[in-house]
């Protein structure tokens, strides 16, 4: 389906990292891409690198994904110039540490925002794929980042959720599991990060995964399998061996 010219594929976070590289990936497979972010001019230059000779592979619709309207409206701008969205993949997202509300915002209502604009016409045409870039901080917790876990792992359970009612009625659902990839925003990160991944490499396996209509898409593998063996340990246990390999922090905060 995306090595087809007629793909209208929809990217949220589409202005750098994960979301910048499926873009390319997609267009190289033949694909329509709207481009949606809050910095405008990064789209710009992604539709100018990759819009092709007239422009027209990429469509630029910035919005704020934490803004329940502004999806709405970018949906509907997408819509209207090419008749209809074939895949959405709501990747947008980041960390606003300590703040548990602003990083629920941001990651989780923001993928139920996205797929309540493009849902209709889906059901409407009996086809469609919906995806989203969750975690595999997502699948349990440990000492840190929570707020982040947390927001990820309403994002799974949310597509898990919704494959039941949505894939009978044509809409397939996938959600996107890394682990680290190099983008700005591990780029911050001082620890070392483990199986670390590159960001083009990361995208043609989300884009592989999409295309054989994977429910999930999971890597780098020896991350991701280990993670899931962790996922099915009793918590008494899980909660002493992940305090033997990540130490707690000094402070704790109450969440906000
Ligand atoms: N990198 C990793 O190791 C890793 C691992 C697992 C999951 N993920 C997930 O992968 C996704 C992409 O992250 P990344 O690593 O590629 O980070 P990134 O380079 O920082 O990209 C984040 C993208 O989200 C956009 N964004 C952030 N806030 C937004 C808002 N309010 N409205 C619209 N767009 C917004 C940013 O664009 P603007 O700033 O222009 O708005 C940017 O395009 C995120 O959901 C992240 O949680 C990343």
């Amino acid at each position: 389906m995306y090595a087809s010219a007629s793909a209208r594929i929809w990217v949220t976070g589409a202005s750098t990292g994960i979301g910048a590289a499926l873009v390319k990936t997609l267009i190289a497979r033949g694909a329509r891409v709207a481009v949606t972010a809050r910095r405008r001019d990064l789209l710009e230059q992604i539709a100018r690198d990759h819009g092709g000779p007239d422009g027209s592979r990429v469509l630029v619709v910035p919005a704020d994904v934490t803004d329940h309207d502004a999806v709405v409206a970018a949906a509907r701008q997408i819509e209207a110039a090419w008749g209809g969205i074939d895949l959405a993949i709501f990747n947008a997202g980041g960390v606003i540490e300590g703040d548990f509300i602003a990083t629920m915002t941001l990651n989780y209502f923001s993928v139920v925002y996205g797929i309540e604009a493009v849902l209709n016409g889906m059901l409407a045409r009996g086809r469609g794929h919906i995806a989203a870039v969750a975690s595999l901080a997502g699948y349990r917790p440990g000492p840190v980042a929570t707020e982040y876990g947390a927001s990820k792992a309403a994002v799974i359970f949310l597509m898990d959720g919704l494959r039941f009612t949505l894939e009978p009625r044509g809409v397939r659902v996938t959600v996107i599991n890394p682990g680290f990839v190099r983008t700005p925003l591990t780029d911050r990160h001082t620890f070392h990060m483990p199986f670390l991944v590159e960001v083009d490499d990361a995208a043609e396996r989300i884009v592989r995964g999409l295309e054989r209509g994977k429910k999930e898409i999971h890597f780098p593998a020896p991350m991701s399998w280990g993670a899931k063996l962790l996922r099915v340990l009793p918590y008494p246990v899980y909660a002493r061996l992940i305090r033997t390999l990540q130490p707690t922090p000094a402070k704790a905060e109450p969440p906000r």
